[in-house]
Parts: structure tokens; C-alpha cells; sequence
């Protein structure tokens, strides 16, 4: 007999068969669809709560229009931490990004949800980024938690705290909050093993689901909103991992 929640499993959690799936929608409606323990590494990079709008520009030569607000992005968003710590499998471990401004908030939150916070960790990206050209810092680095459900220890070499990979350059983003494919195949590297499953419920690009893919990992993604969704799958169709992936739309 197919229980509901063996009808749940088979529509929204990846398979070896079909490792990727892609749900637009909510992902506070896909978590709710996930079964418990199904997540080994949640790599993801939430709205922070800055009200962000990209100062990278249209670029016509790349018929690529300039970006809009990130959704959700009012207060910090971390709603959905006590959900993903359900899914979460024993020992799984959560790298979330977030800015130097919300760091209380995010800490806050996630150890609430029932994580244990275990290092902060950084993305020196090489070059810096515009903001407060005459006031402020260059900033070159991007922040990150990692926090793990009980205890993992590590599989391979012991990882560092500092990961250095050149950010995207402006003109190639798709996504105002790209991630370079190198940071992220580094962090699945260090904190995941071949056949796991890791969760990105921030797609964006779907870079994250691209990565995971290409190094032997399931992966379930999900994007709120309409035009980043259509963008990531532009973005995907440029590799050749559309068979191996799933669509659900909510
Ligand atoms: C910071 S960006 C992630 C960018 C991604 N790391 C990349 O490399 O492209 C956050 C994304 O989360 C999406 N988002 C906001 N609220 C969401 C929600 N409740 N469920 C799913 N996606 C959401 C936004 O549309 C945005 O694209």
C-alpha cells in the first residue's frame, strides 16, 4: 500500500534516477512536503533582511535586464529555520550565508531552531564590491554559518575556515547573488560525500543544484519568485543536466 507521506517522497525528494528537482514556489511549502531526516547538507543563502537592490546595471550587449529586490529581504529571513532542522538528517550539517549586520538575528535563529552553531566561515572573493565608494570599506568577503544538527565529523581533510574563489563578474550574473560554481563545489566538498542529498532553499541561480549534481550528489532547490526562476533555468539549459532534473511548480 503507498502511504501519503511514500507519495510525498517520491514527488519532491531526488532520486539517483532523477537527482535534481527544481520547486518553484515557497520553500516554506516544499519544506512542509519534505519528510523528516531527508537533508544531509543544506547549503543556502536566505534573503538577510537588508532590503538589497543590485547596483549592477542592465547590460544590453547581453540582452540581460538589470535586477530587482530580492523577496523577503524587508527583515531577516529565517522563518524557515525551524522547518529545515525537521527535514534535516541526523548529523547534517546547514552553511547559510548572511551579512555582517544581521549576524545576532541569523545566530539567534538558528540556534533556536535546534542547531549547534559551529564556525563562521568566509568567501574572500578577490576583488571588492561598490557600495559607499568614499566612506566606506571595499568589501571583498562574504560570511557564512555553519552549524550542525548533533555532531558531524569530517570525512576527508579537515577544512579551513577561509574559502578564496573569484566572484562572478557582473556582466555574467544571472542572479544579483550568484555564487562561482568553485566556492560552491569546495563547500559540498568538504561538508558532503557522493549519493548525499543537500537542500538550497534559496535557488536563485540554481547553482547550487549545478554543483551538487556535477559532484555526484542529489539535490532539492527551491525560488519564490518568477523572473530568477526563469533565469536559472535559462542558465541551466547551457549544461547538459535538464534530463537529470525534475520540475514542480506550486
Ligand atoms: C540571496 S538570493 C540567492 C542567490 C543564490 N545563492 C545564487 O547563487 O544565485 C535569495 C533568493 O531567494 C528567493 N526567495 C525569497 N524568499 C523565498 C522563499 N520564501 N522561498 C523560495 N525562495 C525565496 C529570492 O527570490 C532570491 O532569488
Amino acid at each position: 500500500m503507498t502511504t501519503r507521506s511514500t507519495q510525498k517522497m517520491s514527488k519532491y525528494l531526488p532520486t539517483d534516477q532523477r537527482p535534481g528537482i527544481i520547486y518553484h514556489g515557497d520553500c516554506n511549502h516544499l519544506l512542509a512536503e519534505l519528510p523528516d531526516g531527508c537533508i544531509d547538507l543544506c547549503l543556502t543563502d536566505p534573503p538577510y533582511g537588508i532590503n538589497f537592490k543590485s547596483k549592477v546595471k542592465r547590460v544590453a550587449k547581453f540582452k540581460r535586464p538589470g535586477f530587482r529586490k530580492i523577496a523577503n529581504d524587508k527583515t531577516p529571513y529565517t522563518v524557515w529555520l525551524a522547518d529545515l532542522y525537521r527535514v534535516m538528517a541526523p548529523g547534517g550539517r546547514l552553511i547559510c550565508f548572511y551579512r555582517w549586520d544581521v549576524q545576532e538575528q541569523f545566530a539567534e535563529a538558528i540556534r533556536a531552531a535546534g542547531f549547534k552553531l559551529k564556525d563562521q566561515l568566509i568567501w574572500d572573493k578577490m576583488a571588492h564590491g561598490t557600495g559607499d565608494l568614499k566612506g566606506g570599506f571595499g568589501s571583498q568577503h562574504e560570511l557564512m554559518f555553519y552549524a550542525v544538527k548533533g555532531r558531524y565529523t569530517w570525512k576527508g581533510k579537515r577544512p579551513k575556515t577561509v574559502f578564496r574563489h573569484m566572484k562572478v563578474n557582473s556582466q555574467n550574473l544571472t542572479h544579483p547573488n550568484e555564487k562561482p560554481l568553485a566556492l560552491l563545489d569546495d563547500l559540498i566538498g568538504c561538508c558532503s560525500t557522493p549519493g548525499e542529498t543537500v537542500g538550497d532553499l534559496f535557488g536563485g541561480s540554481y547553482k547550487t543544484l549545478q554543483a551538487a549534481l556535477l559532484m555526484g550528489r542529489k539535490c532539492v532547490t527551491s525560488e519564490l519568485g518568477d523572473v530568477e526562476h526563469q533565469n536559472g533555468l535559462a542558465r541551466l539549459q547551457k549544461t547538459n543536466l535538464q534530463t537529470r532534473i525534475q520540475l514542480i511548480s506550486a
